[in-house]
């Protein structure tokens, strides 16, 4: 078992960073999830459900953690708390660029930081378009700092019957990227059976 940081962000796709956290849960992980204030508006929005009754959904696991975007206390912002890695999904412009600025202002901001100081995996979905020039360089300067960009961006070429299968190929690929063995999504070249 490993523990894994999440961040859910206010650009649009919360239903992701819904699966990523079921994901990791059910293959038996620890998750600490950070969710931006305008990121619980937005997952309300999207998922036409409370923030709250979102987090009463996963608590039921001991292994999910809810952390506060204002809590510096929380172990998620030390280096010396050990984990496997963050996934900002869905990430913001705005969270990108502060994390590209080194601001270290919420929790969000400043356990991306710390990721990126203990050369720690810290997997980058921005969920933007187009994209403008600053938001084109922050993200040069987050994959040269060592972070991993990965936008969401959903591929055909598997033929994805429904929006679960859309959301389960890009998570599937964050698990691949945080070199977790997974048999979530049907991976190119394989068969049906
Ligand atoms: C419904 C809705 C959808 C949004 N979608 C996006 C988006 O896809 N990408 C983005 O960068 N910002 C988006 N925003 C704007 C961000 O929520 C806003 O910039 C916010 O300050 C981000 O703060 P955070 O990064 O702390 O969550 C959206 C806002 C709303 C209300």
């Amino acid at each position: 078992m490993s523990k894994y940081i999440i961040a859910i962000t206010g650009a649009s796709g919360s239903i992701y960073g819904k699966k990523i956290v079921e994901l990791l849960l059910h293959l038996g992980h620890e998750v600490h999830l950070i969710v931006s204030k305008t990121g619980m508006q937005v997952l309300s929005h999207e998922l036409l459900i409370s923030y709250e009754c979102f987090i009463k959904e996963f608590n039921v696991s001991s292994n999910f953690h809810v952390e506060l975007e204002d809590d510096f206390f929380s172990p998620v912002a030390s280096g010396s708390f050990k984990t496997s890695g963050m996934v900002i999904l869905p990430c913001s412009m705005g969270t990108l660029g502060k994390i590209a600025g080194g601001s270290s202002d919420n929790l969000i901001i400043r356990a991306a930081d710390v990721c990126l100081k203990e050369k720690r995996k810290l997997i980058i979905c921005p969920r933007e378009t187009p994209y403008n020039g600053i938001h084109l360089k922050n993200m040069l300067a987050l994959n040269d700092a060592g972070a991993c960009i990965a936008p969401v961006s959903p591929g055909f070429y598997n033929f994805p019957k429904t929006l679960d299968d859309i959301i389960n190929h890009h998570c599937s690929r964050v698990l691949d990227l945080l070199e977790i063995e997974n048999q979530n999504a049907k991976r190119w070249g394989q068969t049906d059976d």
